[in-house]
This record gives structure tokens, C-alpha cells and sequence, in this order.
């Protein structure tokens, strides 16, 4: 049985993807390259450097630490501007009713974020009172795939990796919760999300009598 559900937060709770994409396809024009929405598929999940290092691959740029460091702020930058103006209407369809559902079935709930804006974001959908844990990029160091970002979260609610259930729209993400032994549900489309457990199109699909269903055949 699932004793706790992890989740990630940027495009899967709140509809953020859409502003990191915005923003580092911002910064991909203004350094002279084209950006598209699949190469944006490996950053998702990724920290902020390591996903300008893979931005700058893409265009195949070279640039050295002090630039790249200033890049990322700039980036940031933009990226907190778009989300300053965000509230519950970009919460992802049916994420509020599955985490309130959780809580009654007193199904403990983490997040699991890379984000350093985590706090920002959960602040403005108003949803930091759904959490038992939160775990963002501010209290991790190791990146997506690494799973240190789940077991911290497992850890702090009290759960062993084989009741926790991760939910992930990244393949980074995904990876993470195998490497932490946790089984993991994407969000997303199964064409990409291949190493998930199970996929749903968004949190609208699930409950928690699906998951206890899902995870007895997974
Ligand atoms: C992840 C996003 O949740 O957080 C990535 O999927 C992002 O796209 C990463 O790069 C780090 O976020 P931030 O807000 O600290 O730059
Ligand atoms: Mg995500």
C-alpha cells in the first residue's frame, strides 16, 4: 500500500513548465540559436545550471563560469517576473481535489521540487497548507536524476521508499524516484515518460482508489 505521494511541482501541480520554457527560450534568442520545445524536454527536472549547460549545447556555445552564472541569473530573472503574477488559476487541473482526497485517507504528501522558487510558487497558488513536507532546490544538492530530493522527502514524512509513490512530468524525475526505489507515476505522455510506472494525462485522471488500484499491478 501507498503510505506517501511525492510530488514534483513545476507541470504537475502548477502549470509553470510554460515560464521556464519561456525564459530560456528568451535567452536562447538572445544568444543567437533556435529553442525548441523538444529540446526543452531534457531540461525538465533539471536545476537551473545544469539545464543552462544543456541550453548552451543545444546552440553549441562556450562560455566561461562567470558568464554562465550571470546567464542563469538573467534567466531567473525573468523566470520570477513571469511567475510574480501567477494565483490558483494556474494550478494544474485536478491536483487540489487528489490532495485533498490524500489528506482524508491520511496519505501523507511531499514535494519534491529542484525548484529554488518552490516556496515563491506554492505561496502564490496558496497550497503550502496540502504539504507535510516540502523539499525544494534550496534544501537539496544533489540534481534530478539523483533521488536525494525524494528520500529527503520520504525521510521527513516517515515512509519507506517502497510505500512512497512519485509524481513526475520529467524523465529526470522519474529516474530519480527508480534511484531512490520508489515506484513513479508520470504525468505527461507515455511516448516520453517511458520508465514510469504507470501514466496519466494529468491529475484530473487520478484517485486515490485508482492508485491503490495502479500500484497493486505495478
Ligand atoms: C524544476 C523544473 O522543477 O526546477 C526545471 O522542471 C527547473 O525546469 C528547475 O530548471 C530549477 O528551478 P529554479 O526555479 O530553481 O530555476
Ligand atoms: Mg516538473
Amino acid at each position: 500500500p501507498i503510505h506517501a505521494c511525492l510530488f514534483d511541482l513545476d507541470g504537475v501541480l502548477v502549470d509553470t513548465a510554460k515560464y521556464h520554457f519561456l525564459a530560456w527560450k528568451r535567452l536562447a534568442d538572445e544568444l543567437g540559436f533556435e529553442f525548441t520545445e523538444k529540446d526543452n524536454e531534457r531540461l525538465k527536472g533539471v536545476s537551473r545550471m545544469a539545464s543552462l549547460d544543456i541550453l548552451l549545447e543545444v546552440g553549441n556555445v562556450q562560455l566561461d563560469d562567470a558568464t554562465k552564472i550571470a546567464l542563469a541569473e538573467k534567466k531567473n530573472n525573468w523566470y520570477v517576473d513571469y511567475i510574480s503574477s501567477m494565483d490558483e488559476s494556474e494550478i494544474l487541473p485536478g491536483s487540489l481535489s487528489f490532495l485533498k482526497e490524500l489528506k482524508e485517507h491520511g496519505i501523507k504528501v511531499a514535494l519534491g521540487s529542484a525548484s529554488k522558487n518552490a516556496m515563491k510558487i506554492l505561496n502564490n497558488a496558496n497550497i503550502v497548507p496540502y504539504f507535510d513536507a516540502i523539499i525544494d532546490g534550496t534544501k537539496t544538492s544533489n540534481a534530478k536524476p539523483d533521488p536525494e530530493v525524494f528520500l529527503l522527502g520520504a525521510e521527513a514524512v516517515n515512509v519507506s521508499p517502497e510505500h512512497c509513490i512519485v509524481f513526475e512530468d520529467a524523465e529526470a524525475g522519474i529516474e530519480a524516484a527508480t534511484n531512490a526505489g520508489m515506484r513513479s507515476i508520470g504525468i505527461g505522455s507515455a511516448g516520453t515518460l517511458t520508465q514510469a510506472n504507470y501514466v496519466v494525462t494529468s491529475l484530473a485522471d487520478m484517485s486515490v482508489e485508482k492508485l491503490q488500484r495502479i500500484m497493486t499491478q505495478h
